[in-house]
């Protein structure tokens, strides 16, 4: 969007993003919670979604598993069996009887997983590569303690058909439950990011080496789910410039335009729209305090994000780090069409409300975010009061 159009847009303005009619800006990111035991999405999710749904609003799930080889933290929800899909139905439902907007994120950790979160608790993890995540990062295990990321074992050439397909039909389940639209998570050092960081994918096949083979897979993906459940049902996450699970890239800025470039072609072939893309952004290293380090200065950054979103054709979504100001003039400069905010909305279900009212946040309580209670640090952070004067806001939501 041009910046003369952008000025005076704020996260309350009404956004058309493809077919659907958002009534504001302030989207839900994805986030795991591990509270989907056994991978079974269940009431309490159904009532943490709907505490976080506005009319208008859009959400986006957890990470989602598309495969029994795709978990790598405790307790969280698949979309591969008719099982994870009559769940998922009713949580769906219940979102869109508050009139918000759903997507699935479709999710594979790749190397970020461990033996015991593999069928029958062995096997190797699977990968773009060999190698390990470095000693830097702890992954978290069932019982809560953390531990060394094992050896993943790289995928061969002929068995990357197979995840291929693991997505596509992990979308049409998606679409089954009811869901509006999917995320492909291409973000974060989780398998897609794998193949495509230089940093990560050592590979010699078709798969590995420029820029255009570490984007393969992903384009691959993409295009095996805008196939079957159509483009403008599909959005795509990526973070070129953050080196979580040592997702390093020599080129940050070449790799983002490289997979943007790819999408604008894609879209025009098609004649259609994806959904989004949604891009994190290394500010929420900065502000985070979860991550250790960060590539550049904000200057750097800032310019990174302007760059991707200036080249994509489509609506452009930004995450980490924003607070209500920061994502106002992110609106207003044109740097963003939407903003997702993660933090905020886990400690403040109504966080849209209280970003109109200008009222007080609730601080998010770091040592619940991956925990498995049903209710603590999960549904229990309060909403603003009925007396808090929010009455006719309420009933705009
Ligand atoms: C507890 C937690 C879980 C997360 N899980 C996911 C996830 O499943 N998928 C994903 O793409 N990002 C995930 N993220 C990243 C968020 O979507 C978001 O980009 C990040 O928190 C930065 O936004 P914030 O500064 O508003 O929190 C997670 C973040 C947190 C704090």
């Amino acid at each position: 969007m041009a910046e003369s159009k952008a000025q005076g847009t704020t996260l309350f303005s009404p956004y058309k993003m493809g077919k659907f009619n958002l009534s504001h800006r302030v989207v839900l990111a994805p986030m795991t919670r591990c509270r989907a035991i056994n991978g079974i999405p269940n009431p309490a999710l159904a009532e943490y979604y709907t505490q976080r749904s506005t009319h208008g609003g859009f959400l986006i799930t957890e990470g989602t598993l598309i495969s029994p080889t795709a978990a790598g933290f405790p307790h969280c929800p698949g979309i591969y069996t008719d099982e994870h899909v009559e769940a998922w139905k009713k949580i769906v439902d219940a979102v869109h009887a508050k009139g918000s907007v759903i997507f699935c994120q479709l999710w594979h950790v790749g190397r970020a997983s461990h033996q015991v979160y593999q069928p029958g608790g062995t096997g190797s993890p699977i990968s773009s590569t060999n190698k390990s995540i470095s000693g830097r990062w702890r992954i978290l295990m069932p019982d809560g303690t953390h531990g060394r990321y094992p050896a993943p074992r790289a995928l061969a050439t002929s068995e990357i058909p197979a995840v291929v397909e693991d997505y596509r039909h992990a979308a049409l389940n998606a679409i089954r439950a009811g869901f509006d639209g999917v995320e492909i998570h291409g973000a974060h050092g989780y398998l897609i990011d794998q193949f495509l960081k230089n940093g990560i994918n050592d590979r010699t096949d078709e798969y590995g080496g420029s820029i255009a083979n570490r984007c393969k897979f992903l384009l691959e993906v993409i295009q095996a789910v805008v196939a079957a459940i159509g483009a403008d049902r599909v959005g795509i996450r990526i973070s070129p410039a953050i080196d979580h699970l040592d997702a390093m890239d020599s080129d940050p800025l070449g790799l983002g335009l490289a997979v943007i470039e790819r999408l604008n072609k894609l879209q025009l072939t098609l004649g259609l729209k994806l959904t989004y893309l949604h891009v994190t952004q290394p500010r929420y290293t900065a502000y985070g305090q979860t991550e250790a380090g960060r590539h550049g200065s904000e200057d750097e950054e800032a310019r990174l994000m302007r760059t991707w979103r200036r080249t994509f054709q489509g609506t452009f979504i930004c995450s980490g780090g924003f607070t209500k100001k920061l994502g106002m003039e992110a609106l207003a400069q044109g740097d963003a069409d939407l903003v997702s905010y993660g933090r905020l909305f886990i400690a403040n279900p109504d966080l849209v409300l209280r970003f109109m009212v200008n009222a007080p946040l609730n601080r998010y309580v770091r040592a619940t975010f991956y925990t498995h209670d049903p209710v603590v640090g999960y549904t229990d952070y309060p909403s603003l009061s009925k007396g808090s004067g929010s009455h006719g806001l309420l009933s705009r939501l």
